[in-house]
């Protein structure tokens, strides 16, 4: 019998390493809860005499302490792992000076961030090594917290395992009015959750990736393993991203208290919505206000995924792990904060339930509609200020997600019905359970370009990696596609070169 990752690939399959599958029911033990959670530092920046806002990356390689007593070669922007939290509000100009100082070729994508496409950092806007790339735009989106990453064609996932990843967290009059939590690193956390594998001597541990791609048997949370996080509110505010290549969470607190999701991927609810866990696949962010008293200790956890319907190998997925995520440690006594605001923000409804889909896309295999990344193709072109709804099936018995680039979407329905609380906002990037239907509306707003695409992808990178992608123009009326031919030796046939992936060694 031959895998269908052997199928496509013309290789032969891939034995399942030992250590990946082993699986228990009681958390994966993990370094104890020593070391202070480290904060990314909010970025430097300068604003100019016309009010442009600048920032400085430079994306370098490093050590980093993961885990306690070990030096691990990791890249990272302006610092060895992870980067900076970039910041800026609604109707700010922002301007980026981005020195590429690894030994390869890199993108810095703005996951989230409605941008124009020259700046969205795509596998199109490489910038090389020893290079400089200097991408601007007004931000015109409400308060969220999004993310930068590396996006270098069929090499994502091994940027972003290195340890390139950052939080880029929009403002805006809104959220300046209503009672959260908002005192950054104080009652305001940043948790970027990843999972790693480390080699005897604790350099990453980059082979045999599962058909989901590189699952890590050690959680690590804004860079480290083993964290915990001294709170000093009752109430803190954790803005969540899964920041992993394929791993998925299903995130509560060990005593199973329950918490307020305040917001989802583009910004806030509604209102806020009373949960006991909360599901995070690879990109995904949500943000939740929990409630603590004096001394407490209560760790956040990452139980089973409950959405399995028809997943094939769960196990090997990682479906059926437990871990410890990160420890909250309540000071004795507490400050006491306003309780969470019942009303967030307004929500206007893109599309009705059933809508009619402009477009239909099937997730399956490492493709999407039967077919494969190409650099040099573009899928389809949408006409600028038009609202569209779009319709995900995934007929695959795999997990995927699918995200889209430069817009927010709302989930009309999933199969027809109302979507649940936690799907009930603003979304970039959605898991989608084999053979469900999703409904998405989206607003193709302001930019447009006939040169450069953005992308739609599966977030789970070794499939991005492997060409579960598409590109899109949004052109204006009577706008003519003029996209560039890009050189791509080896990767038209959809398939990352031999060797640009991490695992490539071990399929044959
Ligand atoms: Cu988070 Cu196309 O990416
Ligand atoms: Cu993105
Ligand atoms: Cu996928």
């Amino acid at each position: 019998m031959v895998s269908r990752r052997g199928f496509l690939t013309g290789l032969t399959v891939v034995p399942l390493a030992a250590g990946c599958v082993a699986r228990s029911t009681s958390p994966t033990p993990q370094p104890s809860a020593t070391r202070p959670l480290p904060i990314p530092p909010l970025a430097e920046s300068s604003v100019d005499a016309d009010g442009i806002r600048h920032f400085h990356l430079d994306v370098r390689q490093g050590t980093s302490e993961i885990l306690p007593g070990r030096r691990t070669p990791t890249w990272g922007y302006n610092g060895s792992i992870l980067g900076p939290t970039l910041r800026a509000r609604r109707h700010e100009s922002v301007a980026f000076t981005i020195r590429n100082s690894l030994p390869e070729p890199t993108t810095v994508h703005w996951h989230g961030m409605h941008v124009p496409a020259r700046c969205d950092g795509g596998p199109h806007q490489t910038i090389a090594a020893g290079g400089t790339w200097e991408p601007g735009w007004t931000i015109d989106q409400q308060a969220a917290t999004l993310w930068y990453h590396p996006h270098p064609h069929g090499a994502t996932e091994k940027h972003v395992y290195r340890g390139l990843s950052g939080l880029f967290i929009v403002d805006d009059d809104t959220t300046d009015t209503l009672d959260l939590p908002e005192e950054y690193g104080v009652d305001d956390i940043p948790l970027v959750i990843q999972d790693r594998r480390f080699t005897a001597d604790g350099t990453l541990d980059e082979s045999d990736p599962t058909d989901v791609g590189l699952l890590g048997d050690t959680i690590v949370v804004n860079g480290i393993a083993g964290a915990h996080l001294d709170v000093r509110t009752d109430r803190v505010r954790l803005r969540i991203l899964n920041g992993s290549s394929g791993r998925i969470y299903n995130l509560a607190f060990a005593d199973d208290r329950p918490f307020q999701l305040v917001a989802t991927d583009g910004g806030l609810l509604a209102a806020p919505t009373t949960l006991h866990n909360i599901q995070l696949s690879p990109g995904e962010r949500a943000e939740l206000v929990v409630e603590l008293r004096g001394r407490e200790r209560i760790m956040l956890r990452a139980l089973p995924i409950q959405q399995r319907r028809d997943i094939d190998r769960a196990a090997a997925f990682g479906f059926d792990d437990t871990f410890d995520i990160v420890q909250l440690r309540a000071a004795p006594t507490l400050k006491p904060s306003a309780a969470v605001s019942n009303s967030l923000t307004t929500i206007p409804a893109l599309a009705p339930i059933g809508a009619a889909p402009d477009h239909t896309f099937e997730l399956k295999w490492f493709m999407i509609n039967g077919r494969r990344m190409d650099m040099n193709r573009i899928d389809m072109t949408i006409p600028v200020d038009t609202t569209q709804v779009w319709s995900v099936r995934n007929n695959d018995n795999w997990p995927h997600n699918f995200h889209v680039h430069d817009v927010q979407f709302q989930v009309v329905d999933v199969d027809g019905q109302a979507p649940p609380p936690a799907l009930a906002g603003w979304k970039d990037t959605l898991y989608t359970e084999p053979q469900s239907t999703y409904r998405l509306a989206m607003r193709f707003a302001e930019h447009s370009d006939p040169t450069y695409p953005y992308m739609f992808h599966c977030h789970l990178l070794l499939h991005e990696d492997h060409g579960m992608m598409g590109q899109f123009l949004v052109l204006t009326p009577g706008q003519q596609a003029a996209p560039m031919r890009m050189e791509m030796p080896g990767m038209d046939d959809g398939g990352p070169a031999e060797g640009n992936h991490p695992g490539s060694g071990h399929h044959g």
